[in-house]
């Protein structure tokens, strides 16, 4: 009954979009205003532009749309082809994005499911990227329902961008390790450790900058601190994340 449930719940928040591998230029442009509007760019140097767009769709990596019944994309993402330090070859994701009024509503998802279905068949197992340790609803997206693992955590990766939902705070970092042909570590016998997040971050920092820029140091401190020390993150639950030994 629970399963029925939540089965219809389900269903009754997704709605009709087509996954699709960009086409052409027309495409890449569209995905240029959707990088604006989502994330609110305002200085070029800060988007992934039409050329970059179009070297990661044909030379390894994959640029997916969504695309809304009237044929209008409501969403992207974009991975490339990279070397691990370990010289293993896997994709870097470096925006996924779906436009507000589409948001929670699974398509998110269906991107993120359609890249892994794309990096599988190109025989790649490992996608990565990066996303802000202070985002309560992105650390869910990806702990909790794409199952990532985090153990890097990388200082103002980006310099200070024009986004407006960066509001002048360093762009620090996790690196998200989306394994794609194994499940998430699970050791319960591991000692576990929980490292609280504020709820709704992007409010903090809007009314309260000092207060925002306290709770990035105190979270950058004990997560250098407990990776240097060899534990990973490996879910994210009632806003804490979930710290394990390796
Ligand atoms: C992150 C993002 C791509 C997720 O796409 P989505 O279509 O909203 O995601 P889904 O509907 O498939 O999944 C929603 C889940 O993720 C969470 N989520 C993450 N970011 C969210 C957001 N900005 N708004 C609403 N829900 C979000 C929700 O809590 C929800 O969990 P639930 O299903 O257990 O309730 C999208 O919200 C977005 O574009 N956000 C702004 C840009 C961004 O932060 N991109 C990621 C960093 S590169």
């Amino acid at each position: 009954m629970r399963h029925a449930l939540v089965f219809y719940f389900e269903a009754m928040k997704e709605v009709d979009v087509l996954i699709r591998r960009a086409r052409g230029v027309e495409d890449y442009q569209t995905i240029v205003e959707l990088e604006k509007q989502v994330w609110g760019y305002t200085d070029f140097a800060d988007l992934a532009a039409v050329p970059i767009l179009m070297i990661a769709n044909r030379f390894g990596g994959a640029v997916l749309v969504a695309e809304d019944p009237s044929q209008r994309l409501i969403g992207f993402s974009m991975a490339n082809l990279g070397w691990t330090p370990q010289r293993k070859l896997f994709w870097w994701s470096h925006m996924t994005a779906v436009v507000p009024e589409y948001q929670n509503r699974g398509v998110g998802l269906r991107l993120k499911r359609r890249q892994r279905e794309e990096a599988l068949a190109a025989e790649i197992d490992e996608i990565h990227w990066t996303f802000d340790p202070l985002q309560a609803l992105n650390a869910h997206f990806n702990l909790h329902k794409l199952g990532v693992i985090v153990r890097q955590y990388e200082e103002n990766v980006y310099g200070y961008s024009s986004s407006r939902l960066h509001h002048g705070l360093p762009t620090d970092r996790f690196v998200a390790e989306w394994r794609l042909r194994t499940d998430r570590m699970k050791s319960p016998e591991n000692k576990q450790v929980l490292l609280e997040i504020p709820k709704d971050f992007n409010e903090l920092r809007r009314n309260d900058l000092a207060g925002a820029k306290a709770w990035q140091d105190r979270v950058r401190d004990a997560c250098q601190r407990y990776f240097e020390d060899g534990y990973v993150i490996t879910d994210f639950v009632e806003g804490h994340y979930v710290l394990e030994k390796e």
